[in-house]
């Protein structure tokens, strides 16, 4: 028989076990190794306040290139905005299982829904140890009756908070273009009108040497920006783990793949993951920023002059079936939409 949603949510039972359940067990040569990776100092933390604007770009820039990974400060986002919003979610997550499945499960087209693990839990050989709450950023009534609105205030909180990130996003796309030398509305429209919200929940984890709460991947998105309340996020560079150090007052941003492509691989979609800690629940807020279904992705005419393009042209709904049938091997899709056929 197949075991409902509410049952299956990690925050549903991790408490009621002593040691991690055998199908949330990583083979040993996929398990997260050593945990305590340094947090990274050098991960550019930019200061979007800052009045030297080429200064700024150019930090951005250089950030995309040798991290896909910036934090930002100073940013315009109300730290009241923050806080709150990161309370409801938080709200969200520890209501009864019940409750949230209820809340999550109301839209029959499942763009708005609540899922554990990945979006393919029941063909993964193993589960990650996260619950995921995600719908579409779109305020019109054909979207928001699918929200939940319980947490009473996550409609009022969520619409506000996706207000600002979407003014934060729009300024980040404008310094990434002039940074490739793009005008500075080159990301404006289609290219980034599909924006995705994404809360993660990864509750206590007996054991975290055995678990992951989400592998190594790199984001569908043209860029992401997140906000997390502890750490548990590592980026991949130069063949180690780094940790991305938690502000309460930063946003962490990251390229993804639909940015590696306009950039022709100027900016690499940065490979990383979420390790699990036994102490505290852990709540993340993405905002995953994309392209319209069937805007066209491809290497900025500008920036195919002296360089050949890399990849194909492709509608995003391309990307995205040859991103999900893939998704376990990002080279796998790299492959599939280069040109240089190595
Ligand atoms: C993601 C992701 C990081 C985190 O949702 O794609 O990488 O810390 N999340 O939750
Ligand atoms: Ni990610």
């Amino acid at each position: 028989m197949e075991t409902v949603l509410d049952q299956k949510l990690v925050s549903s039972w991790f408490d009621v076990h002593q040691s991690v359940p055998e199908t949330y067990v990583f083979p040993p040569e996929k398990r997260p190794g050593k945990l305590n990776v340094p947090l990274c100092k050098s991960i550019p933390v930019v200061d979007l306040a800052s009045y030297d604007h080429r200064d700024t770009i150019q930090q951005i820039f250089k950030a995309s290139q040798d991290y896909g990974f910036f934090q930002v400060i100073n940013h315009g986002v109300p730290q009241k905005v923050i806080d709150e919003t990161m309370r409801v979610f938080k709200e969200f997550h520890a209501m009864p299982s019940k409750d949230k499945a209820r809340e999550g499960s109301k839209d029959p087209s499942r763009n708005c829904k609540l899922y554990t693990s990945s979006e393919n839990y029941a063909n993964e050989e193993v589960h990650f140890w996260r619950d995921a709450l995600t719908h579409p950023c779109h305020t019109s009534e054909k979207y928001l009756q699918y929200w939940p609105n319980k947490p009473s205030q996550y409609r009022e909180v969520v619409k506000g908070y996706l207000e600002e990130v979407k003014n934060l996003g729009c300024v980040i796309l404008e310094l990434l273009a002039e940074g490739l030398g793009l005008s500075s509305e080159f990301f404006n429209g289609r290219l980034s009108d599909n924006p995705m919200l994404l809360s993660n929940h990864y509750p206590p984890c007996p054991d975290p040497s055995l678990t992951l709460g989400l592998t190594k991947h790199r984001d569908p998105s043209l860029i992401t920006i997140l906000l997390q309340d502890i750490e548990g996020l590592q980026v991949f560079k130069d063949g180690n783990w780094i940790g991305v150090e938690p502000f309460s007052t930063a946003f962490v941003v990251n390229v993804g793949y639909v940015l590696q492509i306009i950039s022709n691989s100027k900016f690499k979609g940065a490979e990383h993951r979420v390790v699990t800690n036994s102490r505290a629940a852990r709540t993340t807020i993405a905002y995953l920023i994309y392209p319209s279904n069937e805007s066209l992705i491809e290497p900025a005419k500008a920036l195919c002059n002296r360089n050949p393009p890399l990849y194909r042209s492709l509608n995003f709904k391309e990307f995205l079936k040859i991103f999900k049938s893939k998704a376990a091997n990002a080279e796998a899709v790299l492959q599939n939409i280069s040109l240089s056929g190595s």
